[in-house]
């Protein structure tokens, strides 16, 4: 039954067999399908490259008469070289000590590691004290008492992958029924690295994609703040205004329990909330003395300029929205469209409470400071009426928090 190298023509197995022989045919079908299961069982737990050859042949090689199993990758190299990935069994030693190639011209090419890959088809060594393809490994194979093996060939995507060897302490181990299954546990090992590879492409893939958009989003944040400064430039009297808005606006965000990205893009419109500003002559807005009727009302007109500003800007947010919000309040007495109530979106109404706070608190061309005790009663006396009164209790809840409110306040 033997080819004339001394491996096994798998098709050529007898059918009819005495019953002592049947007996051992059975047997070496239940130490293969066991193998066979088990380490299929193992693929399915792989989640990389290592630990599936680890417990693939770990599986294998606990089972009936396998004392080692391995599998090696086809290199494209010169010597056309098997790498060892990883094997497991009592004779692991033996595969640290094989030079293996798949290479047609060298010795170490004329195994069943390096036939079965470049033949693409699985071979086996009936008897290692037989084969002629053996020979180069035989005294090892004997010091290990290896007596017959079988290599498969591991497809990869569009070429040779490398090779799934098992070897067994009994000659003739490896029968028709028993290539069958290792053959197609090789199949499935190469689905697996397969798979394995995608799933790392993938993740590659979406680890890259994620750090672009945290680099865009630092850009986006970068441009606001440039935008904020710009502004600022103008109406030196409100420098670092929205920058302070922002932050009481976002920490009173965080008090009613927001996560990271609300809280994110809350600071953006936080510090563009006057970009609308700039619509107006800079006079007015660094006038010290009380505006005419006619000059506030074009200061009044920045909360739907800065709308009109931010609204094709395609932020994953309303920002403009709430911009344009920023002003309105609870009784219908804001600006520009007199919203009351819940017709004021919740940004906007944090942001009127923090720019309230910061407005009262800080020095104005048009009078001095108040401090932030004066600005606290003062959104104390409008909670409810001009103002959401949950945020100005979390306003509050801040000011508690061991000043926290004091050193936003005084931030430039
Ligand atoms: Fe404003």
């Amino acid at each position: 039954m033997n080819n004339q190298d001394g491996s096994l023509n798998p098709l050529s197995e007898p059918g009819n067999l005495p019953e002592s022989e049947m007996v051992v045919k059975l047997k070496k079908r239940d130490w293969a399908l066991s193998a066979f299961s088990e380490a299929t069982a193992a693929l399915a737990r792989a989640e990389s490259l290592d630990l599936l050859i680890k417990e693939v042949c770990s599986a294998i090689a606990t089972q009936g008469p396998y004392i080692l199993a391995w599998v090696g990758k086809a290199e494209n190299d010169l010597n056309k070289t098997i790498r060892v990935l990883g094997g497991a069994g009592s004779a692991i030693d033996y595969v640290d000590n094989i030079a293996v190639s798949w290479s047609e011209t060298n010795i170490t090419g004329n195994g069943p590691a390096g036939s079965c890959i470049r033949e693409n088809k699985p071979i086996v060594v009936i008897d290692s004290e037989l084969d002629d393809g053996f020979v180069a490994w035989r005294e090892l194979a004997r010091k290990y008492s290896i007596r017959s093996a079988i290599g498969c060939p591991i497809q990869g995507v569009d070429q040779p992958f490398g090779c799934l060897l098992v070897y067994s302490k009994l000659p003739n181990a490896f029968g028709l029924e028993e290539v069958v299954l290792f053959q197609s546990l090789a199949k499935e090992i190469g689905f697996g690295l397969q798979s394995i590879d995608r799933q790392h492409i993938l993740d590659d893939q979406i680890h890259k994609k994620e750090i672009a958009q945290e680099q865009l989003s630092d850009a986006l944040k970068a441009i606001i703040e440039a935008m904020a400064r710009t502004m600022e430039w103008r109406d030196p009297y409100t420098a670092g205004h929205q920058k302070r808005v922002a932050l009481i606006a976002t920490a009173i965000a965080r008090k009613l329990g927001w996560n990271n990205e609300p809280v994110q893009a809350l600071y953006m419109a936080a510090m563009v909330h006057d970009i609308g500003k700039v619509a107006v002559p800079s006079e007015i807005l660094t006038k010290p003395t009380r505006l005419s009727d006619l000059e506030m009302k074009m200061v009044q007109e920045h909360a739907e300029t800065g709308y009109q500003i931010l609204k094709d800007i395609p932020f994953p947010w309303p920002i403009a929205e709430w911009v344009r919000q920023h002003h309105e309040r609870l009784d219908g007495s804001g600006y520009p469209w007199g919203l009351k109530g819940d017709q004021i979106c919740l940004e906007a109404r944090i942001l009127a409470v923090a720019d309230t706070i910061e407005a009262m608190a800080t020095h104005r061309p048009y009078r001095a400071a108040r401090g932030l005790i004066t600005a606290m009663q003062e959104i104390r006396s409008e909670a409810g009426l001009l103002l959401d009164p949950q945020v100005v209790d979390a306003a509050f809840q801040l000011m508690d928090a061991e000043g926290t409110l004091e050193q936003l306040i005084a931030s430039k």
